[in-house]
């Protein structure tokens, strides 16, 4: 089958987020698929500090060095995620060992090391980093997280400062989720510019890309993409998935939803996906792909956030258990009509 990083060769780069299990050779199908299809991989989990620096004092490289080897054995762009996030980072970082809340000066100390350590270990062979991860609040402003909370607003600026001293030559990005939306778009465009008022390197925004079945309003995305590229930095789709499934509102209960389709004819508890479904995903995918070709020059990497619809993150959340279809590959590692209509809209003239 032609690939995917052929047919976008020379507009930008195409990616996908990797588990530990493609670096350790138990997932060796969707490996070759990942070297076939991809040049540019990211962290799934294993660079998180919750994996990488668990307890005080305490690394865990093993995983994050496989990652960095085999992005470097298929000369892969190699994107590092994430340093600072609200999510997934131990309790040790903000308690000292009597268990209070540590001091500011106390959490950027143990900021800078975590970021120099980690940074500094794969400097020159990672060639990009999601810095900070989701600092911006759904209703309005920055995130109340115990960063923003200990340190104050200039934590998003550190974290910069510190990446960028522990290797002066890697990339280094702003990544957050729903960037389409006006508020949360009209917050990264503040933050970035602040950013780069302040003299501070910073390269790209990620635009996570986690979207769902019609979604999407085009002319919002198109309106991120440019707001974010007259800012001077690359723009990405960093963590790309269309779910099919409908996303449990108030309205529809978490039970309900389970059992609820789009379709009528799709059973979600069901592993293949009717004919409607995946031609309604594929179309999606290519008004996306329609519009990220449109700014070609802007856009600097596509990455999707996974490799096959076994294994997304999707199937787990924000319900345990379900199965979602919202990549380009099947359980099966076989190309979905969204693969190939992708590859055709980049092929055509
Ligand atoms: O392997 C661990 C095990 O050691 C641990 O003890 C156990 C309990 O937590 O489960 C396993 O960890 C899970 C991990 O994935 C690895 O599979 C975590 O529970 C689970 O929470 C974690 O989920 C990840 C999630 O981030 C955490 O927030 C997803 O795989 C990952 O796809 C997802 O990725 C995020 C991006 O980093 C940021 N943007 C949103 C995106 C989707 O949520």
């Amino acid at each position: 089958i032609p690939t995917l990083k052929e047919a976008f060769e020379g507009k930008f780069l195409l990616g996908t987020a990797l588990h530990v299990d493609h670096t350790n050779g138990v997932r060796k199908q969707s490996a070759d698929l990942v070297e076939q299809q991809y040049n540019s991989i990211v962290a799934e989990n294993c660079m998180k500090p919750e994996e990488i620096h668990p307890s005080k004092g305490v690394y865990n490289f093993k995983e994050a060095d496989q990652f960095v080897e085999y992005g470097e054995k298929n000369n892969m762009f190699i994107v590092g995620h994430t340093l600072v996030w609200h999510s997934q980072v131990p309790d040790w970082f903000f308690l000292d060992d009597e268990g209070n809340t540590v001091s500011r000066e106390q959490l950027i100390e143990r900021m800078r090391d975590h970021i120099h350590t980690v940074v500094g270990r794969y400097k020159g062979r990672v060639q990009a980093w999601d810095v900070v991860n989701e600092a911006i609040d759904d209703k309005e402003g920055l995130r109340k997280s115990k960063w923003h909370q200990i340190i104050g607003e200039d934590f998003i600026e550190l974290a910069f400062q510190f990446a960028h001293e522990a290797d002066p030559d890697a990339e280094l990005y702003y990544n957050d989720y729903s960037l389409i939306l006006p508020h949360r778009r009209a917050e990264a465009v503040k933050l970035v510019k602040n950013l780069i008022d302040k003299g501070i390197r910073v390269d790209g925004i990620g635009m996570q890309a986690h979207y769902g079945i019609d979604y999407v309003k085009i002319p919002e995305f198109e309106k991120s993409i440019t707001d974010f590229a007259s800012l001077g930095v690359k723009v990405m789709l960093t963590e790309l998935d269309i779910s099919v499934l409908p996303f449990p509102t108030e309205e529809i209960s978490a039970e309900i939803s389970q059992k609820y389709a789009l379709v009528p004819e799709f059973d979600p508890y069901t592993s293949t996906l009717p004919d409607s479904m995946q031609a309604k995903l594929a179309q999606n995918y290519v008004d996306l792909f329609k519009v990220l070709l449109k700014y070609q020059e802007k856009i600097g990497r596509v990455t999707f956030w996974g490799v096959n619809d076994a294994h997304t993150w999707r199937n787990n959340w924000p319900i345990e258990g379900r199965t979602d279809h919202p990549l380009l590959f099947d359980r099966n590692n076989q190309p979905k009509k969204a693969y190939h209509a992708v590859l055709e809209l980049a092929n055509s003239p």
